[in-house]
């Protein structure tokens, strides 16, 4: 049977990192408030240079060169955003232009924060069914874009960033979980919309639009929906909490990430946390904090690793891998 796995990672922040005493000089917030209720102490912000196509670009280069490939080898790019550089092209076709590839599938995925998992799971089955044998994953966003930054419930939350994966089809031996990805398991329920949208777009406005959110009841979506979704995954994977090495979640909120460990009963020591350095970068996060984690030794090669994300729609997803 054939196994998409994961052959190298790699990530890309904007130049600029703002910490919440920068930001309080301009919202009417505090370090201390936005540390209590969500664990970030600051993020990363694109400046004008710089857009969720180059943040791409850049993690997609460091992805090939962790792998050991050339950008040519490329049979499928999936990038997972809620902020393209424009409203088409797709902005996979961008990053396919910066890397100088003159052929290949490349397209978008809108899933906001559970982006990186859509776009997973789509590489997964078209590697798996032959569509290509090897494809460059990426999130990436700049959310700072779409940012009502009167708003201080929401501005404070979130940062730019980027962050890939390239996966290659492999034959595995039937049921073998040697390496790769296990089982993914997605979600939509497009009734709660009005809990996390943005108020523009091309055929409604002719606007780009702010985000809005009404955190409180996303974030008691989001400790159900997550618990949830990685049972189901970890049955799917034939695995128990006990299997798993490394947890790594969507970085929206600490107290969220610490809740979720909580309930499906796993030792929060195994939760990637990066929510403190790069805020909730939205589609970016999952990737991000993986490349984090494998480059600073954290994930190790044949580690059990579960990916999960809740974001706008509402969507969720995980994914269960073996590095
Ligand atoms: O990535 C997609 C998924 N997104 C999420 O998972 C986000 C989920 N939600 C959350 O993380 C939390 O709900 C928030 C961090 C957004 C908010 O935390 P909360 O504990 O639910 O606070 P709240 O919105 O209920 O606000 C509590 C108080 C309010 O004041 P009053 O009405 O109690 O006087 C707010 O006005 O905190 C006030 N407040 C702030 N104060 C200082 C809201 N934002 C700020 C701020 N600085 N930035």
């Amino acid at each position: 049977m054939i196994r998409s796995v994961v052959k190298g990672s790699g990530s890309a922040l904007p130049k600029t990192c703002v910490s919440n005493a920068e930001l309080a000089q301009k919202v009417d917030t505090s370090d201390e408030w936005i540390v209590e209720r969500t664990g970030i102490r600051q993020r990363y912000i694109a400046d004008a240079g710089e857009t969720t196509s180059t943040l791409a670009t850049q993690a997609a280069k460091k992805a090939l060169e962790a792998a050991g490939a050339s950008a040519d080898s490329v049979d499928l790019i999936v990038l997972a955003t809620a902020t393209p550089d424009e409203t088409f092209p797709a902005t996979a076709t961008k990053v396919q232009a910066a890397l100088g590839i003159k052929d290949c599938v490349a397209f978008d995925v809108a899933a906001v924060c559970t982006g990186f998992l859509y776009a997973i799971s789509v590489a997964d089955s078209l590697l798996r069914t032959g569509m290509g044998k090897r494809a460059l994953v990426i999130g990436a966003e700049t959310f700072s874009r779409i940012l009502d930054w009167e708003d201080r419930g929401t501005c404070v939350l979130f940062g730019d960033g980027a962050g890939a994966m390239l996966i290659d089809a492999e034959e595995v031996a039937e049921g073998e979980q040697d390496r790769g990805i296990i089982a993914t398991k997605l979600h939509a329920a497009g009734e709660h919309h009005d809990l996390l949208y943005v108020d523009g777009g091309p055929s409604s406005t002719q606007t780009v639009g702010h985000l809005r959110m009404r955190g409180r009841e996303v974030f008691r979506h989001a400790v159900t929906n997550l618990a949830e979704v990685l049972n189901e995954t970890l049955d799917l994977a034939g695995l128990t909490p006990a299997d798993v090495d490394w947890v790594v979640p969507h970085q929206a909120n600490a107290r969220i990430l610490d809740a979720t460990a909580k309930k499906l009963g796993l030792d929060p020591a195994k939760v990637v946390v990066t929510v403190d350095q790069h805020a909730n970068t939205s589609a970016a996060s999952v990737p991000l904090a993986f490349d984090v984690a494998v480059r600073d030794g954290r994930i190790q090669r044949g580690d059990m690793v579960l990916l999960e994300a809740m974001g706008g729609g509402l969507t969720w997803g995980a994914a269960a891998l073996r590095y």
